[in-house]
């Protein structure tokens, strides 16, 4: 086990009615805040009205900005920290999916940075301040109602970068299950495998004696197998939301991933088809994660086996390829039952770009090549045939 330096603050508030609280539990932290929000799903459910409501109970002033997209856009951030500015936000409240808590963080970090915040993505430089964040997540899937990451798209440079800093994990992150009824089926999908993404980028480690957070992210696993399926035949069960809203947290407080090196190759191999091609992140990730895994188990072979024997049930008596090809073969099928795209042309990405992404992916294009990947390192070529298995 690897040393580590962990602290998560995010207060979490969590089951039914809570929306309701946001107000008084904000109160504490600021008299004004920023209501942020996406392209009007809060409006249809209601959700905003019910918020509004409890600001103004509690006596929180707000003004607001809606209009994030989905793979949430530096433009709109730039229009976030110049309001912030001028009304003297103290916290901004983000209410809605990955989307509007990223694009609340990166604004909460450019409040108070002196250049561009671009750059801070970039550079990656650790920060020295950021306003407060809460969020009110209506989504579960990216995890960043506690995480430490904001990743944001430039569409300019199509590029999409994610930033990581303890300063933005978000003070309280609030989750009602009953906010998630209303998803449609294909974000219900991609939540799933992007919140099983996040656990495959700790558990796929060469790290050695990870007893605890391999029993963690297995469970993690199999909790969310076992009830996407469900929610996606059922959106209003209750029961089975709440342990896919408590697994997409769990999944990306970082938690799982004490004490063991990460991979975030697929992450990585992601971010260019977002940017590049607007997919949606988590079907993007339903499309690598089975490819990455053919091109990268014989790295670790224990661990794949492990895999496929404790989360996706296979009988561990044949050799161990056989075990671990059942498991990504177990892994497909499952993607598939739950409607996401098994190749990249189903996401609307052609051949033609696969070589200028993979060069983007691992910096080659950009004249500093930093392989991706930890379980293996993986440089341009690799990650150029993960793509073309892709196709
Ligand atoms: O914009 P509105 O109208 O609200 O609609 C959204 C959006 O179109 C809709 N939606 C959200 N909640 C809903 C709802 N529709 C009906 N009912 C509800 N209750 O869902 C659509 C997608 O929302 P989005 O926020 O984009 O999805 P998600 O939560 O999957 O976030 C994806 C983003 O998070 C980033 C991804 O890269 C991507 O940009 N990630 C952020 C991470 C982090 N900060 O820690 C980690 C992840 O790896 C991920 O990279
Ligand atoms: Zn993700």
């Amino acid at each position: 086990m690897l040393n580590y330096d962990f602290q998560n603050w995010t207060r979490i508030l969590f089951g039914k009615g809570y929306e309701e609280r946001v107000g008084e539990e904000i109160k504490p932290y600021a008299n004004k805040v920023l209501l942020h929000y996406g392209g009007g799903s809060i409006k249809e459910s209601g959700l905003y009205d019910r918020v509004v409501e409890s600001l103004r109970n509690a006596e929180v002033e707000f003004v607001e900005l809606g209009g994030v997209k989905p793979n949430p856009r530096l433009e709109l951030v730039y229009e976030g920290i110049e309001l912030c500015k001028k009304e003297e936000v103290e916290l901004i409240l983000a209410v809605g999916g990955g989307s509007v808590i990223d694009s609340a963080k990166a604004i909460a970090i450019g409040v108070f940075y002196e250049g561009d915040v671009w750059e801070v993505y970039e550079q990656k430089e650790p920060i020295e301040k950021a306003l407060y964040v809460a969020a009110l997540l209506t989504l579960p899937a990216a995890g960043s109602e506690s995480s430490v990451s904001s990743v944001i798209t430039n569409e300019e440079k199509q590029r999409k970068i994610g930033f990581d800093d303890f300063h933005i994990r978000p003070v309280l992150g609030v989750i009602n299950p009953e906010l998630f009824f209303t998803l449609p089926k294909n974000q219900i999908a991609n939540g799933a495998a992007d919140m099983m993404s996040h656990v495959f980028e700790r558990y796929f480690t060469t790290t050695r004696h990870t007893d605890l957070t391999d029993g963690l992210c297995e469970a993690t696993l199999r909790t969310v197998m076992k009830n996407a399926p469900i929610v996606y035949e059922d959106p209003e069960n209750y029961d089975a939301w709440a342990e896919i809203g408590f697994s997409g947290s769990i999944a990306h407080n970082d938690l799982l991933g004490l004490g063991r090196e990460h991979d975030w190759a697929c992450h990585g191999m992601e971010h260019e088809l977002s940017a590049l091609y607007d997919v949606a992140h988590g079907a993007g990730l339903a499309v690598l994660t089975p490819n990455w895994m053919e091109y990268v188990y014989k790295d670790n072979i224990d661990i794949f086996v492990q895999f496929a024997v404790n989360v996706m049930g296979v009988r561990s008596h044949r050799d161990k390829d056989a075990v671990v090809l059942e498991g990504i073969a177990r892994l497909r099928e499952f993607f598939n039952k739950l409607g996401l795209p098994a190749t990249l042309s189903e996401l609307g990405v052609n051949g033609d770009n696969l070589e200028l992404m993979a060069k983007r992916a691992t910096g080659e294009a950009y004249e500093h090549e930093v392989p991706l990947g930890g379980l293996k390192k993986l440089r341009w070529i690799d990650v150029f045939m993960i793509y073309y298995k892709s196709k």
